[in-house]
């Protein structure tokens, strides 16, 4: 079976075309569309911008993706209709509706978290295959239950998993997603958007040169570390920066500084919550999803919370159409219908549809 897929819940837009056998994929073609730099002037996305990019873009990826994979139609679409921004979500499923009544093929909606999790089955760029067998989540072996930390601009939260689709969250930010809060320091310190991998690099060559011990000392607080409960908060971490950035001189120095201390606490706090978590849950295998979790140096603090760790390949942490492609495929394949109800819901929960 061909599944199209259409991802544009944020300022990405991606389409790809997958050929699915049971839990077989190969990827026939991806296109994308990253609309970063358009954005940069606003330190963040601009939403009806965003969704003019999508509505520009789509016919014009779609026809990149077709003269590359020399096939016109496809068996099944796959949209996603949330969470994210509701303008850009729509712009997506018009575009999907239209192209599903010319083909004559079901368009099934996505939920856009649900397809990260299924971003850890991508192997390689080419061919994968992902096991949903209750024993045996994924590649690496491992087992039910699963903990999943999911951090991307628009989340962080800690799902617990007795097995696939079934989703329990059992701890999230109460104000900022980290990747939001990595995005706002970036911006604080005058680097480009998206902040994260621009802090990321800061801190890590600051981690080599040990910078640490200049003469700025700073410390950053590691937000609900007490709290009795598995929530989270990243407001307070930012306007601690805030204020130290209003207080001293930014330079090279200070600023690899900042995002040094600021990747630690960040980092700090999501592998304390999640390890605590890991061990009250009685989980097996752990799995880091979302854009945050392209961080390596989040991945090495996570290799020390299990070895039956999971992350995807990193083309495939930030947004893209091939996870969406498949979260729709085992959605369709658990419950086909003909017509399934499509309408974006910006703050999509979730395990909240196809039921
Ligand atoms: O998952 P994603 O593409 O967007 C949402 O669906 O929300 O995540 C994007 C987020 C941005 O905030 C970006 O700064 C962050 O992921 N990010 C990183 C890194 N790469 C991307 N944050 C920290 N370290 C990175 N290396």
């Amino acid at each position: 079976m061909r599944i199209l897929s259409i991802e544009t819940s944020c300022d990405d837009t991606c389409i790809t075309l997958l050929d699915a056998n049971k839990n077989s994929f190969r990827i026939l073609a991806n296109e994308s569309n990253s609309q970063a730099k358009k954005h940069s002037a606003y330190g963040g996305v601009y939403p009806n911008l965003a969704k003019n990019e999508h509505i520009k873009n789509l016919p014009k990826l779609l026809r990149k993706l077709t003269a590359k994979s020399k096939h016109l139609k496809a068996d099944l679409i796959a949209v996603t209709s949330g969470p994210g921004l509701e303008p850009c979500l729509w712009a997506g499923i018009t575009f999907a509706q239209e192209l599903a009544k010319k083909w004559k093929v079901p368009l099934v909606p996505v939920n856009h978290m649900e397809g990260h999790i299924f971003s850890v089955f991508g192997k390689n760029k080419g061919k994968f295959k992902i096991s949903l067998s209750k024993n045996n989540p994924a590649r690496g072996g491992g087992s039910f239950p699963v903990l999943v930390l999911l951090v991307s601009r628009g989340a962080t939260q800690l799902v617990f998993m007795r097995d696939w689709f079934r989703y329990e969250i059992i701890g999230e930010t109460l104000d900022d997603a980290v990747g939001e809060a990595f995005d706002k320091v970036a911006r604080m310190l005058g680097l480009p958007y998206p902040g994260g991998p621009q802090i990321s690099r800061l801190a890590s060559q600051a981690r080599k040169l040990k910078i640490k011990n200049y003469e700025l000392k700073i410390k950053f607080p590691r937000p609900m570390l007490k709290s009795n409960n598995f929530d989270f908060s990243f407001s307070g971490l930012k306007t601690a920066v805030y204020y130290l950035v209003r207080k001293i001189k930014l330079n090279q120095k200070t600023k690899a500084q900042i995002a040094l201390e600021f990747e630690n606490a960040a980092v700090e706090t999501l592998v304390y919550k999640t390890a605590g978590a890991f061990e009250k849950y009685k989980v097996k295998t752990l799995i880091v999803v979302g854009g945050v979790a392209a961080n390596r140096h989040l991945r090495e603090k996570m290799r020390k919370v299990s070895k039956n760790v999971l992350f995807p390949i990193p083309e495939l942490a930030t947004d893209n159409a091939i996870m969406i492609g498949m979260a729709g495929y085992l959605n369709y394949l658990k419950n086909p219908k003909k017509k399934y109800k499509i309408r974006a819901n910006g703050g999509l929960r979730l395990g909240e549809m196809i039921k």
